[in-house]
Formats: C-alpha cells, structure tokens, sequence
C-alpha cells in the first residue's frame, strides 16, 4: 500500500458519499502519529457541507490560477536540479511525461474539487513564527495527515494532498470559523472512494540519487 498511495485526481468519485464512521475510523489511526513534545497541536477539519465545499474550492481554484500563471515549483527547481535540490536535470522524457500528467489531473482537480464529498483541512492549532517551531508543529501534523491518507487508501478512498488554497488561508479560515491567529492550516485534501482501486507504483528514479552516506555527497 504505501508504494500505490497516489495523488487520486481523476478517479475520485464525486457521486458516492462518504460514511462519516469511516472518516472517523481514519482520524482514530491519525491521532496515533508522532508530535512534537507529544503536544498533540493538530486539529482536523472535515468539510462536508455542499456550501463550504464550493466555497474553499473556489479558494483553492483562485490558488490554482495564479499558480498556473506564475513560475511554477516545477520550474524553479528544474532549471538546475543539481543547486536547487530537484532531482531531474532537464531533458529527462519519462520524468517530462510524468509531469504532463501531472498538471493534465491538476487542471482536473482544479475544476472539480467543489464536487468533493468531502474536504480534509489538518490544522495545528498554534501559529508560532520562530522557523523551529514552524517546522516541528509541520512535523506534526503532516505524519497525522498522511497516517490518514493511508488509513483512506485501506478503506477504498482516495485522497490529493494540495496547498495552493492557502494564499487564502485568511478568507479560508473565515469561511469555517477558525481563529485564524491561532490555528494555522496545513493542506486541504479531497477525500472520496476511488473508482477502481488498482493503483500503480509511481517512476522516482533510482535511490542512489537521493541517499548520502555518512556526507553529503551530491
Ligand atoms: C507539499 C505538497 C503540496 C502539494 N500541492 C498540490 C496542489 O496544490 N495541487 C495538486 O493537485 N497536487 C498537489 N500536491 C500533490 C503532488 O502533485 C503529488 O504528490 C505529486 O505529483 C506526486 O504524485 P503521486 O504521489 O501520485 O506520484 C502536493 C503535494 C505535496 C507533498
């Protein structure tokens, strides 16, 4: 299971609900994640009314626009994989490949995440500013999250880790009521059974590339 947990785009079905038991069940194995001083800061808001639904979808598809239209993460690491730390040095055709499918399931999930059954925004309920304390509540929360990506996948869902909501995480925390001072979002996951459930490694090249031992040696 945890080499075919895919980003679920085009196969999320839209028209089969989703038990809230089952979503309970996936918070249940996401409350069993590490934290940060066992601090426990993670708080996970389960979206499932239809207006609140097209509201942080119509965020995210906001998010989306501007992304397309600026430099993507895609073009700011690829240029020089070795000095920014991307790992596909341009002209590489399966990797190329890869991408185009990638963005052709973004635009996909870009145009239909208002027909989510459910949207999954994991939270820490902390906002701290030192860089230390950023990345240890991140820490927490994004094992939770994925602990609940994978608890998902066993039950037949399927889920996309996506951020780009969050360049309007203020309007986002104003439509669900969240204090916005207090609880930073993390993500904001579709969450729907999948229409079949053959899901497939993903090509990540060779481990070689990414494993120093003892020094970095890149
Ligand atoms: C931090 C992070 C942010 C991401 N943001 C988005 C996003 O905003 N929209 C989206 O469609 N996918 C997003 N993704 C999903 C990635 O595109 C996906 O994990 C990657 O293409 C690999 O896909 P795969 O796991 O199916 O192989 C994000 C993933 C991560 C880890």
């Amino acid at each position: 299971m945890l080499s075919t947990t895919r980003a679920v785009r085009k196969r999320l079905d839209f028209e089969r609900p989703v038990p809230e038991s089952v979503l309970r069940e996936c918070i249940e194995l996401a409350v069993q994640a590490p934290t940060a001083s066992n601090m426990q800061t993670w708080h996970f808001v389960l979206v499932t009314e239809r207006d609140n639904i097209e509201a942080i979808a119509g965020l995210y598809r906001r998010g989306f626009e501007a992304y397309v239209r600026g430099p993507t993460l895609a073009d700011r690491t690829a240029g020089d994989g070795r000095s920014t730390g991307g790992r596909f040095v341009g002209g590489d055709r399966i990797w190329a490949a890869q991408q185009q499918r990638v963005i052709d399931s973004a635009v996909y999930l870009a145009e239909n995440m208002h027909r989510s059954p459910v949207l999954l925004i994991p939270c820490v309920t902390t906002r701290s500013e030192r860089p230390t304390d950023v990345v240890a509540e991140g820490g927490s929360v994004v094992q939770a999250a994925w602990s609940f990506m994978l608890a998902a996948r066993e039950r037949g869902l399927g889920t996309c880790w996506t951020t780009l909501h969050l360049a309007y995480e203020r309007e986002a925390a104003e439509i669900l009521e969240l204090p916005y001072e207090k609880v930073r979002q993390f993500a904001l996951i579709p969450v729907a059974y999948t229409i079949g459930t053959d899901f497939k490694p993903a090509n990540r090249g060779g481990i070689e590339d990414v494993i120093s031992w003892n020094r970095w040696s890149r």
